[in-house]
């Protein structure tokens, strides 16, 4: 397990000029290059990087890598991890943090959600932007990483809508959701598609509480 409290306490404190981050859990120390257009590590990536079940065959894809943190954590023990971003700061970001690491069962390639990628996955990891605005302007490219239209849902409704055909039978998918953006919908669409859905973490704030949630596609 990661000690929660001292990784927070280090990324607040280098949330301002930091160029690098240094992130610990029991096995691993990595170092995580920092960008201004890039979703920094917080408390949703790392809910997320502390409850994965990965097995080593696992073949991961993750979508929406920001700095990578989550694919190379995964990438420690799955068989392989393949990473996309819409945005390329991020995809550059992430290259350079699996270099830095000397992690070199990834790969990170730019597109649009599941779009860049023609096969099929063990295990899919999401860590979408939830919170909602009605205006969805992004003005940056960093906007993509928080705006998630007008009721927070039009990155996790799409990628519902096409996660199944990029999972093996029987494949699993990891993903954060939030109490901003009806993270009860998401279990009930899951489940519609036959997935077998449970909670495996839970955090909570004063203003919101997040979730990493765990669907089995039932054969
Ligand atoms: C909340 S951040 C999470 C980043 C990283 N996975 C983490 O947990 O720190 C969401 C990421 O999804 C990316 N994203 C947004 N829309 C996307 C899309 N349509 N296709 C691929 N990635 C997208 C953003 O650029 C951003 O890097």
């Amino acid at each position: 397990m990661i000690g929660n409290d001292n990784l927070i306490r280090k990324i607040r404190y280098s949330q301002c000029k930091e160029e690098y981050m240094y992130l610990t859990d029991s096995t691993d120390r990595l170092i995580i290059r920092r960008h201004p257009e890039v979703y920094d590590p917080a408390e949703d990536t790392l809910l997320l990087a502390e409850n994965l079940t990965v097995n080593k065959n696992d073949r991961v894809l993750e979508v929406g890598v920001g700095s990578g943190y989550v694919s190379l954590i995964a990438a420690q023990k799955a068989e392989s991890v393949v990473g996309t971003d819409i945005n390329v700061h991020a995809v550059r970001l992430a290259k350079l943090n699996a270099r830095l690491n000397n992690i070199r069962n990834v790969d990170f390639v730019l597109g649009d959600l599941l779009g860049p990628i023609g096969k099929r996955f063990s295990l899919i990891l999401i860590n979408p932007p939830y919170l909602p605005d009605a205006t969805r302007i992004e003005r940056r490219p960093i906007d993509l990483s928080w705006n998630g239209g007008k009721d927070g849902r039009s990155m996790v409704d799409r990628f519902l809508g096409e996660v199944e055909e990029y999972l093996d039978p029987g494949g699993r998918i990891q993903m954060v959701q939030s109490s901003a953006s009806g993270y009860g919908k998401t279990m009930e669409n899951l489940a519609a598609l036959n997935f077998k859905v449970k909670k495996v973490a839970e955090k909570r704030f004063f203003f919101e509480s997040i979730y990493v949630l765990e669907a089995t596609k039932t054969e």
